[in-house]
Order: C-alpha cells, then structure tokens, then sequence
C-alpha cells in the first residue's frame, strides 16, 4: 500500500513530487458514495439570506505585469525563473494578464451574478520596497478602480491582504518570514491596505493559508524561499524540523498585530470584518485502530488549528505541544493576549480528504512512488497520510494526484471547526476542482465534472448548515485558468478557460451553471426569505 507520508492539509503541490507516479494505475476508486444526499439538487434556497456566493483569485496567479508602473519584484517573480521550480518552466510574469485586463475579468465575474468576489493585494505593487520605501501609487490606482468598479455592479470585495507574494526584498533584507522584523512590515503594509481600501472593504483576510505556505516554502523548499532539510528534501538551505514553525510563529504575529491596528484605528469608522484564511483538508482514520483515530486527530490539529488556535484560544494547540515540546515556539503573555480573539471570522479553503495513518506508536514504513519522508517525524505528528485503502482510493481523482473528490469531507471538516471554534462565523474562502490532466477531454469547455463537484460539496455544506454550523460564504477557486504555482498553467481550475496564445476567455459550462444556480428565481425568494435569518455579522 502507498503511504504518502506528508500530513499535510496541501496535497496540491505534491504534485510536484508524485508526478513520476500515477497512483490511479494500481488502485481504483470505487464510485458512487454512501451518502446518496450528497446528489441531492442543491438549490440557492438552502442557504441563508446574506449568505455570499462569490469567486476567487489571488494577485500572483492572475496579474502578470511584473515590473510595470513601478512594482517590485516578488518572492515568487524570482523563484519561477529558476530551472526546475515550476513545472514546464511556466512563470507568471504575464499569468492571465489581468493587470490590462481586470474590466474585462469584473464584467466576466457579473455576469455570473456572484455576491462576492474574493481577491489578493499584491505586496510589492502596493510596497516595492516594503516599510522603507514609498507607496506605489500607481498601484493603489489599480486596486482602487477594482474594487469601485466591483462596487457599482453590487459586486463586494472581499480581500485578502497576503496571498503568496512577498516583495523580495523582504528575503534579502532579513529572511522573510523567518525574522520577526517581518511584523511591522506586514502591519505596515496592512495600514497601507486599510487607509486606502478600508472606506469601501467590509471583508478582510490578513494571510492566505500560513499554514501551507510554513510547510511548502520552509519544510519541503517547493515554494519560495525554497528552504528544507533531508528527508524532506536536498535543499541548500533550510531546517525542515523547526524552519516551518518559526515561520508559522512570525506570520500568526503578524496577523495579531495588523488585526489590533485594524479593530482600534478602522473597525470602529470603517465597520468590516477581518479575519484569517487556512488551507484545511480533512482527515479520516484509516482504520478502526484507536491509534489511526488518534492520527486522524492530529492531522487536523497540525494542520488546521496549528493555524487557527492561536488567533482562537491564543495558543498552539495542546495536541501539537505534546509532540514537539519546545521545538514549538512559545507566545509570551503578552502575544497570547494580542492574538487571542484576533478573528471576526476563519475561512478555510477545501480541497480534500485524506486517511491518516499513527506512526508515532505503530510501524510507519515508507514506500513505494507515492511516499514523501516525514510522517515519523513530531513535525508531522508522527501521522502520515494516504489517499488509499484496500486497493481503493479515498474518492474520484482530479487533476492532483491525491487530490480526490470527496463530498462528505465538507460536512465533516466544518463540523470539526464549528465544535472546536464555538461556532465562529466560517466562510468557505476556496473549494475547487480541476480535472484529471491525462484525461481525454472532448470538449475542454463542457466541464460537467465540476459542475457535479460543486453540486456536491454544497449539498454537504448545507448539511453541516443544517447541523448548526455558522457559514456565511462560499467561493469557488476559480474565476479562470490561472498560474497554479509550481503546477504552472498544466492544472485548471477556472470557471472560465484562458488560451495561453491569446489569453481569450471563455466561459465553460460551469460557470453557466453556477449562474442558473445563483439567479434567484421570484418563487424561491418567496417562499424561502421570510424564514431565512440575515446575517446581522456587518
Ligand atoms: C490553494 C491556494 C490557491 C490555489 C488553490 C488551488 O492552496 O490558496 O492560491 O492555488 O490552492
């Protein structure tokens, strides 16, 4: 049996890593699903009023314009052009070019009736020298003409302040997430954000996925700076033990700090919410052993709430203290004051579910094609993960080798949250699904796998609305093909296609039915709103 051992909520750059294997050769998915409700018709109805349907983007991925009107190069800029660090040596120096196309890209996310469209600020377009140089004005420019043109269309911008892309100067100067000098620029750059966005932004995200970006950047060096240590990989640089951590610990104080600026100098006349995004899989035992139900735990404790505890609780989670002790930083009594209740609300972005296996009292041998070192290890919990049992896989596969499509995953993951956060207002950030590569499209643009997929994973939202738990959004990744990172432009996500030669967009069947879906017909209004509660959250 293969066992990938990463215990990661991240399976998408593993791609990177398993490509050389085809784990769909040696085992099968065996169709269908015990939960027949998961094929029931989800209609717009079953969500609440003022739940907000939207898309999302990140600026990396879409924005291309490298170096024009006066940006500065970022983490990523550099990383790409380096041989062997993306796929097909793609970059994103043009990516979608929405940088000359964003009109284009607002009347596309129209007409798709979205409530919300969730997008990034790209750091060094807004900062090029980070906290020691001036404000880019041309960038402000352009941020500000997105969001006024999102808002005549009814269009709310939902924003993410750091998703991937740190000025790289940022690296040079200290080391990037690795020094706590990297706090007040962050705040800085925060500031910047609120003083110039916060008068029309009523949604703020501080970081995407800290927790991803800790593991791939600093454990297994597939993301810029590219830092890891054997057996997680030969970099030149790194120590994938502790490395992750320290990141971590900085990007959490960040949030904290720019999240008490936000709550004391702009909540108060500006009136939005902020919060924090996280790249959350969710994780079933893979077997009935008491020691793999335990694994499935610390797999969601390492992974989720290693990110979402402290800005909670305004500590690590106990599960993750007991293994790594004090390899795990520690908060002074004043930083578990400033992060505690640093959240209005937690986004979590969904891909997938995965088996966790205990390697911590069990033999936890790895082998095979599809195996990454490290599940032994306290900076995985000592739980490796799997996507198969039995000769079967987890769900159907997608474009990511252990990425599968399981529907019930949903429903399960933000049950976990809701009771292990008090039922603290969630949105769904991103959830998404891009189709086997290999796979013999006939027509690219008749997509009806994601249309199921959504279908599905919504069906399995409402269920866990229906348990009790508070949602208040959900955004589909993506808008259109993008740059996937170190997938480049090989995985596509997008409602719409892009032609790389021409960068045309067209709109594929998914985005047809997510309009249908979200066209509220006068009967279902009726009949639905009066006993639906509105949000009085903003
Ligand atoms: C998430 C990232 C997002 C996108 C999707 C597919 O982890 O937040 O930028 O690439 O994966």
């Amino acid at each position: 049996m293969k066992i990938t051992t990463i215990l990661s909520s991240s399976c998408f750059w593993l791609f990177v890593l398993l490509n050389s294997a085809n784990p769909c050769a040696t085992v099968f998915y065996k169709g269908g699903n015990e939960k027949t409700e998961e094929l029931e018709d989800v209609k717009r109805s079953h969500f609440p009023g003022g739940f907000l349907f939207g898309v999302a983007t990140s600026s990396y991925q879409i924005e291309g314009a490298i170096l024009e009107d006066g940006k500065g190069l970022s983490d990523w800029d550099v990383f790409v052009h380096k041989n062997g660090n993306v796929e097909n040596g793609d970059t994103g120096d043009i990516a979608t070019d929405h940088y000359h196309h964003y009109m284009e890209d607002i009347e596309m996310i129209h007409s798709l009736g979205v409530d919300a469209y969730r997008f990034s600020i790209s750091w060094p377009r807004i900062l090029p020298n980070g906290k020691l140089g001036d404000v880019n004005a041309a960038g402000i420019m352009f941020y500000n003409s997105i969001i006024d043109n999102l808002l005549v269309r009814g269009i709310r911008p939902f924003v993410t302040i750091h998703h991937g892309d740190l000025p790289q100067v940022l690296h040079d100067r200290y080391g990037g997430w690795l020094s706590p000098l990297i706090q007040d620029d962050f705040v800085h750059f925060a500031e910047t954000c609120f003083k110039n966005f916060g008068d029309r932004v009523r949604y703020w995200v501080t970081i995407n996925e800290a927790n991803l970006v800790s593991e791939f950047a600093y454990e297994m060096g597939i993301f810029p700076p590219g830092h890891c240590s054997p057996p997680f990989g030969n970099c030149s640089k790194g120590n994938s033990d502790t490395e992750p951590l320290t990141a971590m610990h900085n990007m959490l104080l960040a949030h904290a700090k720019a999240s008490k600026l936000y709550r004391e100098q702009f909540q108060p006349k500006q009136g939005g919410v902020i919060g924090i995004v996280v790249n959350a899989f969710m994780y079933e035992p893979l077997t009935d052993d008491e020691r793999d139900k335990e694994a499935a735990n610390r797999a969601l404790a390492f992974n989720v709430a290693w990110n979402l505890d402290p800005p909670v609780f305004g500590d690590y989670p106990p599960e993750m203290r007991r293994y790594l002790r004090n390899e795990l930083p520690k908060f002074t009594s004043e930083e578990r004051l400033l992060i505690r209740d640093s959240i209005d609300f937690l986004g979590l972005n969904h891909y997938g579910t995965l088996y966790a296996k205990d390697c911590a009292r069990s033999s936890c041998a790895c082998s095979g094609s599809a195996c990454v070192a490290g599940g032994d290890r306290a900076i995985r919990g000592f739980v490796s993960t799997t996507e198969e049992r039995d000769g079967f896989l987890i769900g159907e596969p997608t474009g990511l080798p252990i990425c599968y499509v399981v529907p019930r995953g949903m429903e399960e993951l933000v049950d976990y949250v809701k009771n292990r956060y008090h039922n603290k207002p969630i949105f769904i950030t991103e959830n998404g699904y891009s189709p086997p590569q290999q796979e013999d499209q006939l027509d690219d643009l008749l997509d009806d796998k994601r249309i199921e997929y959504h279908k599905a994973y919504l069906a399995s939202l409402a269920r866990a609305m229906r348990n009790g738990a508070d949602v208040r959004g959900y955004f589909i990744w993506t808008l259109m093909d993008d740059f996937e990172w170190t997938l480049g432009y090989g995985v596509k996500f997008g409602l719409c296609s892009v032609d790389r030669t021409t960068l045309n967009r067209t709109p594929r069947s998914s985005a047809e039915w997510y309009r249908n879906f979200l066209r509220k017909s006068p009967s279902s209004n009726n009949n639905n709103t009066e006993r639906r509660p509105t949000f009085s959250f903003i």
